[in-house]
């Protein structure tokens, strides 16, 4: 991060922590470099004792000392933040927003004309280094800036650029996804308790066996199908365990999730307020 004097994070809650996280553990940049503000005092208090880092005094005051500076505030947020950081933005600096929903243009339309605004959905994987962020670039966004937003998402795991017309549907899928995951682990957890299984033990085969699956998914390439048809042998034993998730309408479940959430994601811009 060698043109990044400060990096500043506006909104220091889960997904703020997450980052300071990464930015720690990646060693590219000293805790003394990152401010933070929060809303309330009590609040500010705690993350400056647990994570020490540097409080700034107003939002404005760390914007006006960061190069870079990460929108992380709820989508209801954003227009009081913007109203008070737009006299000191504006050129050399870049925007990272991760608030879920708003558009660059949204953000965009409160702050000067030629400031160099990104938008990106991570997850919260993140927190452990495994997480993934979609990426998009507002309309004064140059490649410079694509690079320092880059930099700092790498810090909590893969990137991937996409085009913001995309980004409620990546909201959908992988902004909300880990909670699905976790939903389908305990689930399994709670199986392995049903058939005679200590917890440790279940929450552990189980968890391996989802990060395993996802692992062969990424590093073979193929298709999900083709890797289940291996699993499933004739007359064996996972043939009837998949009967059930069948019947359990488990495939129109997961995918109406991801749609349902979607369209939350694109009515959540409104509660924004902007435009
Ligand atoms: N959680 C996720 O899985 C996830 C994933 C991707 C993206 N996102 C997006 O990331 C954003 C943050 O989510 P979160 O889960 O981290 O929310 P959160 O835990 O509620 O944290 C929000 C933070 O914003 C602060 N804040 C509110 N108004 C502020 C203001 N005017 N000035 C400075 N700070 C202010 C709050 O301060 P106080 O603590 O003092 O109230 C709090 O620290 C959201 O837009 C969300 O959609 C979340």
């Amino acid at each position: 991060m060698k043109d990044i004097r400060n990096i500043g994070i506006i909104g220091l809650g889960r997904m703020g922590r997450c980052m300071v996280h990464g930015l720690m553990a990646s060693g590219g940049i000293k805790k003394e470099q990152i401010l933070f503000t929060t809303k309330h005092a009590e609040s500010a208090a705690k993350v400056e004792s647990e994570l020490q880092i540097k409080k700034a005094s107003s939002n404005a005051a760390l914007v006006e000392q960061c190069q870079a500076i990460v929108l992380a505030v709820k989508p209801q947020n954003i227009a009081e933040v913007l109203s008070e950081i737009k006299d000191s933005a504006g050129a050399g600096k870049t925007f990272l927003s991760i608030v879920a929903s708003v558009t660059t243009s949204q953000i965009e339309s409160l702050l000067p004309k030629n400031t160099a605004v990104l938008r990106a959905m991570p997850n919260t994987p993140a927190f452990v280094g495994e997480g993934i962020s979609a990426l998009c670039l507002g309309k004064k966004a140059s490649e410079k800036d694509f690079q320092r937003a880059e930099t700092i998402l790498r810090t909590l795991g893969k990137v991937v650029q996409v085009d913001e017309r995309l980004m409620d549907a990546v909201t959908g899928l992988s902004g909300c996804g880990p909670a699905y995951i976790y939903v389908v682990l305990e689930s399994l957890t709670d199986a392995g308790i049903k058939v005679g299984l200590p917890r440790d033990l279940a929450k552990q085969l189980s968890a391996q066996t989802v990060l395993g699956a996802a692992k062969m998914l990424l590093e073979t390439g193929r298709h999900p199908a083709a890797l289940k048809d291996e699993v499933t042998t004739p007359a064996g034993c996972t043939i009837d365990g998949l009967l059930e998730l069948e019947e359990g309408k488990i495939r129109v479940t997961f995918i109406k999730a991801v749609v349902q959430a979607t369209k939350r994601a694109k009515a959540l811009a409104k509660q924004a307020k902007i435009g």
